[in-house]
C-alpha cells in the first residue's frame, strides 16, 4: 500500500510516537492526517486536521469514525502505562486502567474503523504494541500481550477485505512514557520510518529494534527456557 495519498488518522497525535506518526505521514505524502487527541489544542504541526478522540469513550470513537469516513490508514497508537506491581499495588485499578485503554480502547478503534477501511479498499490498520507482547517482566501487566492476541484476531477477521493489519512492537521509545527509563531508546521518527516501510512492503509485524526482534525469535523456545 502507498502511504503517499493516504487519508490517515492517528490516535494520540498530540505528543510522543503519535505526534511523530502524524508529522511523518504528512512528510510521506499523506493527503490528510486526522490528528486525534483528548485535547485538540495540544495538537501542533502545520497541515494536520485536529480531531477530538478518547479511545475509552464509545461515543467519542463512534463520532470519529462517522466524521472520517474517507480514512484509509489508522494508527491505533494511544496507550498508557500505570505504575505499580501486579501483586503488591494497593488495588487492581492500575491493571484495569491499562486494559481499558491498551486492550479495549484499541479494540474499540478496530471495531469502528474496520468497516471504514473495508469501504476504502482495505487500507491499513496499525496497532502500537510493545516488546511486552513477547517478553515478561514480573511487575508489569498483561495489556500488551493481550492486545497482540487481539490484533492477530482482527487481522484474520479482516483479511478478506484486504486490510493490512500491522502490529508494531518496541522496547523503549524516547517519549514521555519512557522518561523514567535509563536505557537505550529508539527515536519516535525511526519507529515511524520502519512502520511506514512495513506498510509499503505489506509486512504484518514491525519489531523496532534488535532486542524486540530477539524477543520474537525466543517465543519458539518457550517462556521458561532459562530454567
Ligand atoms: N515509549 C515507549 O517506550 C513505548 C514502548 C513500547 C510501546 N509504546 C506504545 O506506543 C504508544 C505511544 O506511546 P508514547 O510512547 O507516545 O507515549 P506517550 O508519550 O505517553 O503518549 C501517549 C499518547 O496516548 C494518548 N492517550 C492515552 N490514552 C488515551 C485515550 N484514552 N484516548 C486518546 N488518547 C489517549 C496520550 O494523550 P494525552 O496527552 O491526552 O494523555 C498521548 O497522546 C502507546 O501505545 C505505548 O504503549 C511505547
Amino acid at each position: 500500500m502507498n502511504t503517499g495519498g493516504a487519508i490517515a488518522l492517528v490516535a494520540g497525535a498530540n505528543r510522543g510516537l503519535g505526534r511523530a506518526f502524524a508529522r511523518g505521514l504528512l512528510a510521506h505524502g499523506a493527503r490528510t492526517v486526522y490528528a486525534a487527541a483528548h485535547d485538540t489544542k495540544a495538537v501542533t504541526g502545520a497541515g494536520l486536521t485536529p480531531l477530538v478522540l478518547d479511545i475509552t469513550d464509545p461515543a467519542s470513537v463512534a463520532a470519529a469514525a462517522e466524521r472520517c469516513p474517507d480514512t484509509t490508514l489508522v494508527v491505533n497508537n494511544a496507550g498508557i502505562q500505570r505504575d505499580g506491581s501486579l501483586l503488591t499495588a494497593d488495588s487492581l485499578d492500575g491493571a484495569r486502567d491499562e486494559l481499558e485503554t491498551n486492550l479495549f480502547g484499541k479494540l474499540a478503534m478496530c471495531r469502528a474503523f474496520a468497516p471504514v477501511l473495508g469501504k476504502n479498499d482495505g487500507g491499513a490498520l496499525i496497532n502500537a504494541l510493545s516488546v511486552l507482547s513477547w517478553h515478561t517482566l514480573p511487575q508489569i501487566g498483561s495489556s500488551k500481550a493481550t492486545a497482540w492476541s487481539m490484533t492477530n484476531a482482527v487481522r484474520e477477521d479482516r483479511r478478506a477485505q484486504d486490510t493490512l493489519t500491522i502490529a508494531v512492537h518496541a522496547a523503549f521509545i524516547d517519549t514521555d512514557i519512557a522518561a523514567h527509563v535509563d536505557q537505550t531508546k529508539i527515536s519516535p521518527a525511526d519507529v515511524v520510518d520502519q512502520v511506514l516501510d512495513a506498510v509499503e512492503a505489506v509486512r504484518e509485524e514491525a519489531p523496532a529494534e534488535d532486542v524486540t526482534r530477539q524477543a520474537r525469535a525466543m517465543l519458539s523456545r518457550g517462556a521458561n527456557h532459562d530454567h
